[in-house]
């Protein structure tokens, strides 16, 4: 299976879905797609001889059906089987994620349905939760809201700041990510549940 990576920063998801891509996984990288010319993680990628593509999303100004069209147009060279979204911080309209429904995944920083958006660690520790953790889950139209695939959790602890889980919960994600994108890549959508 061909897999594109989409991010728009430092890509430490996207280091460990390559990372793991080796031996006998079903999967390879073959393309790492950016909103973001500077993203750290397309220099990474560059680095490694990974094809990249920037498309930023500023010159169409809103148009996301515009923006949408180039991305499907640069990609289309690349012919990904799987798309893992991976801190991409665009939202995608249901005509993009409707042509890749069942092959387009995400991870997100929160045990969904709980926490769907931004800011989660702040919500979760707001909320008094004493279990956080990440998602990842089939893309569908409605943000962070499809079929769930894989879940891990962590503990918040006392004194916890938003920055010290997020931290714990990125040690999870780097985890729970690789290991869905095996099992999804190979056909399996059953749940995958870890606890560090
Ligand atoms: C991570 O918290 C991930 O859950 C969210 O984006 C953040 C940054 O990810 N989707 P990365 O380091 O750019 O992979």
């Amino acid at each position: 299976k061909r897999v594109a990576i989409f991010l728009s920063g430092g890509g430490s998801n996207m280091r460990a879905l390559v990372e793991d891509m080796t031996g006998d996984h079903p999967a390879r990288p073959c393309v790492i797609v950016s909103n973001v010319a500077d993203a750290g993680g397309i220099a990474w990628a560059k680095a490694r001889g990974i094809a990249t593509e920037v498309v930023d999303h500023k010159p169409f100004q809103g148009d996301r059906a515009a923006f949408e069209a180039e991305l499907s147009s640069r990609l289309a060279a690349h012919a990904p089987d799987i798309i893992c979204l991976a801190g991409f911080m665009r939202k995608l309209t249901a005509g993009f994620t409707d042509a890749w429904a069942g092959r387009m995944i995400n991870i997100h920083p929160s045990l969904l349905p709980f926490y769907k958006g931004l800011h989660t660690h702040a919500r979760a520790l707001e909320a008094g939760d004493k279990v956080h953790g990440c998602t990842v889950h089939e893309v569908t139209a409605a943000l962070d809201d499809g079929p769930i695939l894989g879940q891990a959790r962590v503990p918040v602890l006392a004194g916890d700041t938003a920055d010290d889980l997020a931290k714990r919960v990125l040690v999870q994600e780097h985890r729970l990510y690789p290991a869905v994108l095996r099992r999804f890549a190979a056909g399996d959508r059953s749940l995958l549940t870890l606890d560090s």
